[in-house]
This record gives C-alpha cells, structure tokens and sequence, in this order.
C-alpha cells in the first residue's frame, strides 16, 4: 500500500445538473488515523461521503482502497472489502431486537469471511459475536430490546453496533451525533474514539461543527463550496485564516 494511504480519492466531482457539490477533490486518507472531514452547510461533505462509500457515483475521478480502484464499486460490494459505513437509522430493522440486529449484521457478511476458513460459521458463533459488539458500543443489557424503541441516541449507537459486526477496517461516519442531545454526544464520541483504536483502525468522520473534531481527529480536511480550502493537523486548521472566513460567512448565512 503507497505510503500507508487506505484511501485515495483522485479529482473528484460531483455535479447535480449546473451544481457543482464537488468539485476536483482530491484527498488522502492514512491508516489508522481519526481523519475529518469538515466545512459549512452545504459545502459537499456528505456528497464527498456518498462518493467514498459509493452510494453515487462521481461525474469525473477515482477512489482507490489500498491501491485498488473501486470508484464504481456499490457499498456492499465495499463492505466485503473491510469498508463500513454508518447505516441511516432506517437501516435498523425496527421489529427485530437490539441483539438480532446486529447479528444479522454479522452473519451477512461472516458468511463470505468464514468461506476462507472453509467452514461455516454457526448460529452461536454470531450471537457471540453481536453480543461483544454491543457491549463496545454501549447497548450491553438491552440486547431484547425492540430496536423501535430505541431512543434517537441509543439507535445511533445500534447503527455503530451494525457497522462493526462487520469488521470493517475503514469506517465511515457521516455527522453521527446529528440529532442528538448535547448530553449524549461525549459518551457517542468517546465510543467512537474506542472502537476506532481498539483494533487500530481507520476512520472517516464527517461532520460539520469543528469543535467536535477538534480533539478527536489526527487530520483535518476542509471543504468549502465544493473545494478543499485547508488540510492539516487540528492545531494547523484553528489557526487557518481561510477556515475561519469559510465558518464565518456561514456562520452570518445563519442568521439571515
Ligand atoms: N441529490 C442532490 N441533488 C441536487 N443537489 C444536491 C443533491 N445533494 C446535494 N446537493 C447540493 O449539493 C451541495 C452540497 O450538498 P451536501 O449535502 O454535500 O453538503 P454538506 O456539506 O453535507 O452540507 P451539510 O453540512 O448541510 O450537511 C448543496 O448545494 C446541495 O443543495
Ligand atoms: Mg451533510
């Protein structure tokens, strides 16, 4: 793999009709690191995202896992791959168990992965591990719970529960603490930090509040209507100028 970059995205563009949501990004992602992505309202970040995780693809460029190019490449096929992306809620079954979830998580892709070993992983096998992942993610006790009635909170920790079951290597987040309380967001975000460490993995966080990335993130990419304006560490993108006027301007676009 070229110096450790997971991912690479090369020229990329999005347009909708005469809108250009992205245009000409290019970004590298190394290993084992919390990346961001950030910017203002409607600056291309979940665009970008649907890109990466190939739920559209791109008007022009490439996207390269590990030095493979995968831009036409649809999620699931992505997941086999070691990608992972946090589902939308709707993703969740909502008449099926916390546990059941995420073991049906774990069994649709455990099938390929234990394929390799030339057995197949059994019933247990798959409890076991759905019941591990939920204590990771904080749901340890609500296994029998029905997924629909999660509070908004819990079910984004179920979403997490549902990417990691499936073992990804890369894991892609696009605002996961949208929607939710103040008080909820820490302990989301100390999970996520968790997980992502826990077996060195990489992850791709887009978000638009830059406060919440500020101590999470090893790598700060900027967007701004389309384009990157500023890439580095947190400390190199709260001093940046450019940053600031970008935040700034959505900041009075707000108001008005
Ligand atoms: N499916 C679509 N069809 C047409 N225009 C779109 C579509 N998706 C996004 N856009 C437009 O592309 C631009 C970028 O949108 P995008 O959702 O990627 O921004 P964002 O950075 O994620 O914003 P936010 O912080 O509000 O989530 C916006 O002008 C948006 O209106
Ligand atoms: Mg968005």
């Amino acid at each position: 793999m070229t110096k450790n970059i997971i991912l690479r995205a090369e020229n990329l563009r999005k347009a909708f009709g005469g809108l250009i949501a992205v245009d000409d990004v290019s970004i590298e992602v190394q290993q084992k690191t919390m990346h961001a992505i950030i910017g203002p309202n409607g600056a291309g970040k979940t665009t970008l995202f649907n890109l990466l995780s190939g739920t559209m693809p791109p008007t022009k460029g490439k996207v390269y896992y590990k030095d493979n190019e995968i831009t036409s490449l649809p999620p699931h096929q992505r997941a086999h791959l070691g990608i992972g992306r946090s589902f939308q809620i709707t993703n969740i079954f909502p008449n099926l168990t916390v546990l059941e979830n995420v073991r049906l998580a774990a069994q649709a892709l455990g099938g390929d992965n234990f394929r390799f070993l030339s057995h197949v992983g059994t019933f247990g096998d798959y409890i076991d591990k759905a019941m591990a992942v939920l204590a990771q993610v904080g749901l340890a006790g609500q296994e029998n719970v029905y997924a629909r009635s999660l509070a908004h909170g819990e079910k984004r920790k179920l979403e997490l529960g549902i990417m990691l079951a499936c073992d990804p290597e890369l894991l892609l987040f696009d605002e996961p603490t949208a929607g939710m309380s103040s008080e909820q967001v820490p302990e989301l975000i100390e999970i996520i930090k968790k997980v992502v460490n826990r077996k060195e993995r990489t992850a791709i966080l887009v978000e638009h509040r830059m406060d919440m990335v500020m101590n999470i993130s090893d790598f700060i990419t900027v967007m701004s209507q389309g384009n990157v304006i500023a890439e580095g560490t947190p400390q190199e993108i709260a001093n940046n100028q450019l940053v600031q006027k970008a935040y700034l301007g959505d900041f009075y676009g707000e108001l008005l």
